[in-house]
């Protein structure tokens, strides 16, 4: 099915992780540290006009299910401005071999159910490791949890606040402070003048909207685990979301509009597919996070990047069932057309389809190989 860019509520997903000891998945590079930044957002969120009821697990399960059937998503009531202080946690790596210009940062976005400790691979080795591929090719890296997951304990409303709206007027300000001159509030240890967006599925939805509402924020667009062609019967039947508070301890004070996904098997086949180390994904479910209502009920932001003309590549693995699952199509001509939709004005648009792969493209036996695309393709435009 064609989900198109326009169908919000199959526009979702999926991700790539959680976890609430981010220190024991540090890359045990001695060049990464944990950064904090403090900024003020607002966002106009979208208003439920049928919200389920916040008390019933079953009424959230059954609609964050009808948002993903629902082409057009669920009824919606107009927006309303939500607005805030937030603290944003990230881990911030620093190149380990120099590079000719060293003012160009990567800005990793995790998927919905993960958080910023997927980049680092769970500590299976530099394989499964972004931060340390990316520093070891001379670029900055900047891991972030997006609002309300991995370290941020807010506890924020899942259905009104906790949006990829909000989400990516967030990553606005941080990229203004990552920009700026002399910022007092910028915690790394310079400023950027170059800024690389790595989205991973959820990730890159919210970074198709902050290509779309500030152009100017962003130098490139690496575009992992996305097409408009979800599948969501995949996403419903694989996933098996449950309200997290029900599923561990230790999401016992989440509200239940914070969803997870529901057993290590059901984890396994919503992410994994073809080869991969069987251990990654049981590391995965043990440290799993959670996706809000909010997250998969509105996603009206992430509208065609119109005027975005920088440089965009395009990766899913070939055998991911969310993203590239089709009888009849090519997962590299879905990632094609995806880039047509979504990027219609980039100045340079690759794909990049690696096989035996699932849709956590990074975890899986090729992501030593994906990574080398991908930086290839970034040495190719920021030499
Ligand atoms: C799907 O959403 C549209 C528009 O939001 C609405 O009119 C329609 O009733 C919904 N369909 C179902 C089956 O919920
Ligand atoms: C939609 O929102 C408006 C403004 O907040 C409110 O007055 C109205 O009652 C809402 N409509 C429904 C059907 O809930
Ligand atoms: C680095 O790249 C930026 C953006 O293209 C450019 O403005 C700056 O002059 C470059 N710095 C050096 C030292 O080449
Ligand atoms: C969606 O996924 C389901 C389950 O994997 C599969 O049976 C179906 O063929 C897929 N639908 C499309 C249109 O690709």
């Amino acid at each position: 099915m064609l989900s198109g860019p326009l169908m919000p509520g199959i526009f979702f997903i999926l991700g790539a992780l959680i976890d609430h000891v981010s220190s024991a998945v540090l890359p045990p590079s001695p060049l990464c540290r944990p950064v904090v930044f403090s900024v003020h957002a607002a966002a106009q969120n979208g208003v439920f006009l049928y919200p389920p009821n916040p008390n019933s697990a079953q009424d959230i399960v059954d609609f964050i299910h009808g948002a993903y059937t629902n082409t057009t998503g669920p009824l919606m009531n107009g927006t309303v401005t939500v607005e805030g202080d937030f603290t944003v946690n990230g881990i911030y790596c620093r190149p380990t071999k120099p590079r000719l210009n060293q003012t160009t940062l990567q800005i990793l976005v995790h998927g919905a159910s993960y958080d910023k400790s997927m980049w680092s691979g769970y500590g299976f080795g530099d394989d499964y490791n972004w931060q340390a591929k990316a520093t070891a090719r001379g670029y900055h890296t900047l891991a972030i949890d997006r609002l309300a997951h991995g370290d941020d304990k807010q506890y924020l409303d899942p259905f009104k606040v906790v949006q990829g709206t909000l989400d990516l007027e967030i990553l606005h300000q941080v990229i203004n402070i990552l920009r700026a001159d002399n910022h007092h509030q910028n915690p790394l240890p310079q400023r950027f003048q170059r800024i690389i967006y790595v989205g991973h599925s959820y990730g890159t939805i919210v970074g198709v909207g902050l290509a779309n509402k500030y152009p100017a924020d962003l130098d490139a667009m690496v575009a992992t685990g996305f097409t408009v062609f979800l599948n969501s019967t995949a996403i419903i039947n694989y996933l098996q979301i449950t309200s997290a508070a029900l599923s561990s301890p230790r999401f016992a004070q989440l509200p239940y509009g914070y969803v997870t996904s529901l057993s290590e098997a059901s984890r396994e086949l919503s992410f994994y597919s073809g080869a991969y180390d069987p251990r990654i994904p049981r590391a995965d479910y043990a440290r799993r996070d959670t996706l809000t209502a909010g997250e998969a009920g509105y996603t009206g932001f992430a509208t065609p990047a119109f005027g975005f003309a920088k440089p965009v590549l395009l990766t899913s693995g070939e055998q991911d069932k969310i993203t590239c699952n089709s009888p009849v199509l090519r997962c590299a001509d879905m990632l094609a057309t995806t880039g047509a939709v979504l990027f219609p004005d980039a100045g340079v648009r690759e794909v990049y389809a690696p096989p035996n792969t699932g849709h956590d493209l990074t975890l899986h036996y090729s992501a030593p190989e994906t990574m080398r695309v991908v930086h290839d393709f970034l040495d190719r435009n920021f030499a």
